[in-house]
């Protein structure tokens, strides 16, 4: 919790005055939007755009400024966590299911820092199930595409009521890998299957990761 807490506060110093933020989803990037509440209050004047609708929540109680995607045409800065990150910087994201929120407005920032606990870093990705967003419709097809393509357990990702369903009305599959050698390939492969909305793979995305640690110091790195 410590390191989750250290990496969000620290990754607030980069945000100013004028500036348009995306706020990422998840328990680290949680700490950062308490973060960016309080420098609200003290009189920042900022734009954000959330990636999720439980951050938009947590934004509007914050009295944090949000604006829609259709009224930011650009972003400054967007600070989101992340399941996985390997040394090149390389991340899965999606575990809380916000991926295509979270790649689009990536996607449309100048620069993304990414925050997590230092549990997050891992040599190879993988380990942690890849989240692959999909439409509903004919999802069992989607489903036995991606079976016979990769041969790996994938499963519906489920909740109490049932299915789960993302922000954007689609269903998540969840597939174990177990190693991705190759991501930029697998993530390329990935978007080209038709069903496939998107994937929790941010191939060499982030600028800058901020990992805590639980004695609440934190590493930094920038992309070389
Ligand atoms: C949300 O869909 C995810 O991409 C999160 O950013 C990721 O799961 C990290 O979440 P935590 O910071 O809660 O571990």
């Amino acid at each position: 919790m410590k390191g989750k807490q250290a990496a969000g506060y620290r990754a607030v110093d980069w945000v100013e005055d004028g500036m348009t933020i995306g706020l990422g989803t998840g328990s680290t990037a949680y700490w950062a939007i308490q973060r960016i509440g309080e420098r609200v209050k003290e009189g920042l004047k900022i734009r954000t755009v959330a990636t999720s609708k439980a951050s938009e929540k947590l934004a509007r109680e914050l009295n944090i400024p949000l604006f829609s995607a259709a009224d930011i045409p650009w972003i400054d800065l967007t600070i989101d966590g992340a399941d996985e990150v390997d040394p090149q910087m390389n991340l899965i994201k999606g575990g809380g299911g916000a991926l295509f929120r979270e790649k689009m407005v990536a996607l449309q920032s100048d620069r993304l820092i990414v925050v997590a606990d230092d549990a997050k870093e891992i040599s190879v990705l993988g380990t942690f199930k890849l989240p692959i967003e999909v439409v509903p419709f004919a999802s069992e097809w989607t489903f036995r595409n991606l079976q016979k393509r990769y041969d790996v357990p994938l499963e519906f990702r489920r909740q109490e009521e049932g299915i789960y369903i993302t922000d954007n009305g689609n269903y998540i599959i969840d597939a174990a890998f177990g190693r991705i050698d190759d991501p930029k390939k697998l993530a390329a492969e990935l978007k080209s299957i038709t069903g496939v909305v998107d994937h929790g793979l941010f191939v060499e995305m982030a600028e800058t990761t901020v990992i805590g640690h639980e004695d609440g110091t934190v590493s930094i790195r920038h992309k070389s």
